[in-house]
């Protein structure tokens, strides 16, 4: 229900005083996705609404500038980057619930980039939360910063506050709001991935806050396994030479433990989020292909796993010790990373000797994504080949597998696993996600629901092919838990994309049932999208164009509806409505309604807007389909969700007029 939601938001916000309030709507059904809103911050009332500096920097209201009505935040005075405009939050945020949060920002003069961040504090101890990263901003008009945050841990203090990247220029900052929407139950009725699923462990990645409330209640319930997605990364754990801290991971690691959950290590040799010291001289500048900066190199890297790996001992039985390593542009194959650069395959060498000293009990793995494009696969073949030959102790091949809907095929990816059995090898599925984007120009705000089901195929078709090899893969990871924290909200783009087993409120998605129980996925042809329905302008049943020119009718045409439950699966459902116009005049516009029976909620729906208030339900027209000329029908689809039974609607109106039912 796409139009519900705004309009809620919108006017619970109209509905909010102008001082700073916290508001907490209480009843609220806890089904219901409309936002709470937690906090606003509109500066209408003439105060700082209890905003205040990071230091000594000057917070004032103005009224020189305004993002909606006539007042704003003014931060002068700023001295750092760092200070800005900053609001205690302790006590509004609630450990574990997932906050958007948004906020205005505009220069005062000249131009930055500006960052929405959140600083907690835990024993005395500073951590600092990008919720928004680097955004330009200027004098010229206003910037909306929205992002999302989860707190992890209990906290003594946190506020969220707004930074600049380089400048202290002067910045206004207005209509602030934090809202979010009530977590659901996970399901408990539901078969278990790991259960079902029993020829290798299944893991999800997690980046933090998944480990408590629902969220942990979830990946207890379903997996076997744990991959830390960010904590165990280079930039995480050695942020500064020698000096080793496990702040982030620790607590996974710990909750792991207590919940039995086996760890994949990630990651402890990569190009990425690996800080610039690592590949910087002893000179002061970046390292070249030298015996000085490649012995320098060997002997950080040498001390970064020893430390990393030793910290962790036996709870961590895989590692992904090298990562990304191939690059198929390259005639040999070799990504020029730094770490080839300047030390040619002997950063490749020395990780995997140095893990196998410290960790002789884990698995080692060589970790790559696209390892199903033919050359990249022949590329990392080949180097394995070569490098075992040597006598590198390596175990295994990641195949990351993060793909979509339309891609690689099924024979692309068995040919993937075939090359590498002659090998002798483990292999493991370790980051996979099925992106509902075909192309980086896409960009859905809600998953159209072919693209879902398209989803469910490949999970299940892809899940079918693993479990053709239970000699040879040991374990199949996702990239994440559920929807709601999915990498690919930021990459390679910034659009909502939905790629896991579990939708962002955490329920079963057909992917779940693809993994689970293929027979529980809709099999009647795809419904079409959204986005397809709004490109041919007209649904193909509707004979004539949105621009012939018919009578206005005031809605005393005679109809004819056919409702079909076209698929079905515990919990949901797919529809589609036939609406005819049977009578003689032609309509301009239609008003379909009728009555749930069952406590049936549409949840998604395409081909015209929803509204659903109870058990009733009403559906105005989409823009191309509201011209029913006379003997013209038009059928719109929608997805809902439903428990016990699922009864068809006995009656049906269009425009107050009852309709024929066929
Ligand atoms: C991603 C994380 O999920 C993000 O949170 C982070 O910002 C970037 O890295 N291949 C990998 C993973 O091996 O480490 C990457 O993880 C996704 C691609």
């Amino acid at each position: 229900m796409r139009a519900l939601p705004r309009l809620a938001i919108a006017a619970l916000l109209v509905a909010i005083p102008a001082a700073a309030v916290t508001v907490t709507v209480a009843a609220h059904a806890a089904d219901d996705p409309t936002p709470i809103t937690v906090l606003t911050s509109d500066f209408e009332d003439g105060t700082v609404q209890g905003w205040s500096g990071r230091s000594a920097e000057t917070v004032a209201h103005s009224t020189a500038q305004a993002h909606g009505g006539t007042g704003s935040l003014l931060v002068s005075g700023r001295t750092a980057a760092w200070q800005g405009p900053s609001l205690d939050v302790l006590g509004t945020f609630e450990k574990g619930t997932a906050y958007t949060i948004s906020v205005w920002v505009r220069m005062a003069s000249g131009s930055d980039n500006a960052r929405l961040s959140v600083e907690r504090r835990a024993g005395g101890v500073a951590a600092y939360d990008q919720v928004v990263g680097n955004t330009a901003v200027t004098s010229g008009s206003w910037v909306n910063l929205t992002g999302r945050y989860t707190l992890a841990s209990d906290v003594e203090f946190l506020r969220v506050y707004v930074e600049t990247s380089s400048t202290t220029g002067s910045l206004h900052i207005d209509d602030v709001t934090a809202s979010y929407v009530p977590a659901l139950p996970i399901q408990t009725g539901i078969p278990s991935v790991k259960d079902v699923v029993t020829e290798f462990p299944v893991g999800a990645a997690i980046t933090g806050a998944e480990i408590v409330t629902e969220h942990g209640q979830l990946l207890n319930k379903h997996f076997d396994s744990v991959t830390p997605g960010n904590a165990l990364k280079w930039d995480a754990t050695e942020p500064s030479e020698n000096n080793f801290t496990y702040a982030q991971a620790d607590p996974l690691m710990a909750y792991a433990k207590a919940n039995n959950l086996a760890v994949r290590g990630h990651t402890l040799v990569w190009h990425n989020q690996t800080p610039s010291w690592v590949f910087t001289g002893a000179d002061g500048q970046p390292m070249t292909a030298t015996a000085e900066d490649k012995e320098l190199l060997l002997a950080r890297l040498e001390n970064h796993i020893r430390n990393v790996a030793a910290h962790y001992g036996t709870d961590i039985g895989v590692w992904d010790v090298v990562n990304e390593v191939i690059d198929e542009s390259q005639s040999d194959g070799n990504r020029r990373s730094s770490w080839y650069n300047v030390t040619g395959l002997d950063y490749i060498r020395t990780a995997f000797r140095v893990a196998r000293e410290v960790a002789p009990h884990a698995k080692l793995c060589i970790n790559d994504y696209n390892t199903n494009v033919a050359a990249k696969r022949d590329h990392l073949f080949n180097l394995v080949s070569t490098l075992k030959a040597e006598g590198v102790p390596i175990d295994c091949v990641g195949h990351q597998m993060h793909i979509n809907v339309n891609w690689p095929t099924i024979a692309d990816t068995e040919s993937m696993l075939t090359k590498f059995i002659p090998l002798n090898i483990d292999q493991q599925i370790t980051e996979m996600d099925v992106s509902i984007y075909t192309s980086n120009s896409e960009n859905f705000t809600t998953p159209p629901a072919d693209r879902l089901l398209k989803q469910a195929y490949v999970y299940r078709d892809m899940f079918a092919l693993f479990r053709k090899y239970p000699a040879e893969i040991t374990s199949v990871t996702l990239w994440g838990l559920a929807d709601d924290n999915t990498w690919l909200d930021t990459f390679p783009v910034t659009r909502k994309d939905a790629p896991l087993l579990f939708d962002t409120r955490l329920q079963a998605k057909q992917a779940y049932w693809g993994v689970v129980d293929p027979s529980k996925i809709e099999t009647s042809p795809s419904p079409s999208s959204p986005s397809a329905s709004v490109s041919t302008s007209v649904s193909p049943s509707v004979s004539v164009s949105p621009s012939a020119s018919v009578s206005p009718s005031t809605g005393t045409s005679a109809c004819a509806v056919t409702y079909r439950i076209t698929g079905s699966w515990p919990g949901g459902f797919q529809g589609e409505v036939k609406v005819g116009n049977t009578g003689t005049t032609a309509l301009t516009g239609w008003n379909l309604n009728w009555q749930f029976t069952g406590g049936q909620k549409i949840t998604q729906l395409w081909g015209g807007s929803p509204v659903q208030t109870g058990a009733a339900v009403t559906v105005t027209n989409a823009s191309w389909n509201g011209n029913l000329p006379a003997g013209g029908s038009t059928t719109f689809g929608f997805l809902g969700s439903w428990t016990g039974t699922n009864p068809v609607p006995a009656a049906f109106t269009v425009n107050g007029t009852a309709c024929a039912v066929l």
